[in-house]
C-alpha cells in the first residue's frame, strides 16, 4: 500500500466533504430558487444591491455570494458580483442547456427524498411524494400545467445532451420519420429534426402536455415537421415511423409493460427501421460513485423504477422480434447508454 503523506486533519476533512457536500447542493438550488443568475446575467451589482432586488435578509449573505464565487458560479471584481460563463451557459432560463429546471427539480422533490435514504435501503421502497401516486403520477402532476413545465424543464435538462447525441449517432439520411414515444413536450424531437432537415418527426405522449408541446415548437421553429399524438401508449397504437425512440421511459414501468411497450414499438416501426432506447443502463463494470448514485436515485422517486441491465436492453430488443444493431455509451449527463434494435425489412 502506498503510505498516505496526507495530515490526520486533511485525511478527516475528506469525510467532512463528504458529509456536508449537500451543503453545495443547497447552495447551487437555492441561487436558483432566488432567480440569482437572472439578476447578474448581464451587469455586475454589489451585496446591498443585490440584496434589496432579491429581498433576502441573511447576515451572512455575502458569505453566500463568495461561497458561490468559489464554486465557480459568480466572479467577482472590487465587491461587484455577477453571472460566471459557466452559470451563464447552464443556468439562464431560456438557454438551449438550462439545468436550472433540474436545480429546482432537485429542491423540490429528489433532496426530501434522499433524505430518507436509510430506510429506503432498509426497506427497498421509494421515498417522494410521486412514489406514493404510483402510475398516476405523471397524469396527477399534468393537472397543473405550471408544474408540468417545471417537470418539463427538469427532464429537458437530461434530455437535450443526449438528443444532441442521438442526432449524429444515427444515420439519419437513410429514414424520413420518427416518432419519440413519451417525448414529453418535444426536446428531443424538435432538437432531432432541427439537425436533420429531411426528417418528420412526431411525440406520443399524454394529452395534458400538447400546450407546453406547442410552446417549444412554435419557439424552436420546428412546427411544421413535429407533430404530437396525444395518448396513453398501453390503450392507443403507437403512430408508424421509421425509427421509434424510447428515451427514459422504461425504468418507469414494471418489465411485463417494457415489454409490452418494445411489443407495440415492433408494430409501429417499419420494415427495415428502429427501435432506440436510451437510459442509464446497469453496466455491471461501472465503478463511477456519481453514475451509480444517479442510477439510486431514480429508484428513490419511483417504486416501479428500475434500471435496466445492458444485457436487459438486448433481452427486450429480441423478445420483441428486433436484432440488436449496437449497444453503446454516450457523452450524456447521465452517461446514458443507447440500445438499437432493426427491425427486418
Ligand atoms: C421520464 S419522462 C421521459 C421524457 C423524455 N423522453 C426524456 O427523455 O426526458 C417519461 C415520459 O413518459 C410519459 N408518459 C408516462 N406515462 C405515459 C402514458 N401512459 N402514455 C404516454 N406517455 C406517458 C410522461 O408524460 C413523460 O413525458
Amino acid at each position: 500500500m502506498t503510505p498516505t503523506t496526507d495530515s490526520a486533519a486533511a485525511r478527516a476533512r475528506r469525510i467532512v466533504a463528504l458529509n456536508t457536500a449537500y451543503f453545495q447542493a443547497k447552495a447551487l438550488q437555492s441561487a436558483v430558487e432566488l432567480g440569482l443568475f437572472e439578476l447578474l446575467a448581464d451587469r455586475s451589482a454589489d451585496v446591498g444591491q443585490i440584496r434589496a432586488e432579491l429581498g433576502v435578509q441573511h447576515r451572512l449573505f455575502k458569505d453566500f455570494l463568495d461561497a458561490l464565487t468559489g464554486l465557480g458560479l459568480l466572479d467577482e471584481q472590487d465587491g461587484r458580483y455577477q453571472a460566471a460563463p459557466l452559470a451563464r451557459e447552464f443556468l439562464l432560463p431560456g438557454s438551449p442547456t438550462y439545468l436550472g429546471g433540474t436545480a429546482r427539480q432537485h429542491a423540490r422533490l429528489h433532496y426530501h427524498a434522499w433524505a430518507q435514504l436509510t430506510d429506503a435501503l432498509r426497506d427497498g421502497k421509494a421515498k417522494s411524494a410521486v412514489a406514493a401516486q404510483g402510475q398516476l403520477a405523471y397524469p396527477t402532476q399534468y393537472e397543473d400545467l405550471d408544474r408540468a413545465r417545471q417537470i418539463m424543464l427538469h427532464m429537458d435538462a437530461h434530455n437535450g445532451f443526449t438528443a444532441d447525441e442521438l442526432a449524429r449517432a444515427i444515420d439519419w439520411s437513410q429514414y424520413t420519420s420518427f416518432v419519440d414515444v413519451g417525448g414529453g413536450r418535444g426536446n428531443v424531437a424538435s432538437r432531432i429534426a432541427a439537425a436533420h432537415p429531411h426528417l418528420r418527426g412526431a411525440v406520443f405522449d399524454l394529452p395534458a402536455l400538447r400546450p407546453l408541446f406547442d410552446e417549444l415548437v412554435a419557439e424552436a421553429g420546428t412546427a411544421d415537421r413535429v407533430a404530437f399524438h396525444g395518448g396513453d401508449f398501453f390503450a392507443t397504437d403507437l403512430p408508424e415511423a421509421d425509427v421509434v425512440i424510447f428515451g427514459h421511459v422504461l425504468p418507469d414501468w414494471p418489465v411485463a409493460d417494457r415489454r409490452e411497450l418494445l411489443r407495440r414499438a415492433h408494430k409501429a416501426v417499419r420494415p427495415g427501421g428502429l427501435v432506440v432506447l436510451y437510459d442509464a443502463m446497469i453496466d455491471p463494470d461501472e465503478r463511477d460513485p456519481e453514475v451509480l448514485l444517479q442510477r439510486i436515485n431514480h429508484t428513490m422517486i419511483r417504486d416501479e423504477a428500475g434500471a435496466y441491465s445492458l444485457q436487459q436492453a438486448r433481452d427486450y430488443l429480441v423478445e420483441a422480434g428486433f436484432t440488436v444493431d449496437r449497444i453503446a455509451a454516450s457523452d450524456t449527463i447521465t452517461r446514458d447508454h443507447f440500445a438499437i434494435g432493426v427491425k427486418s425489412a
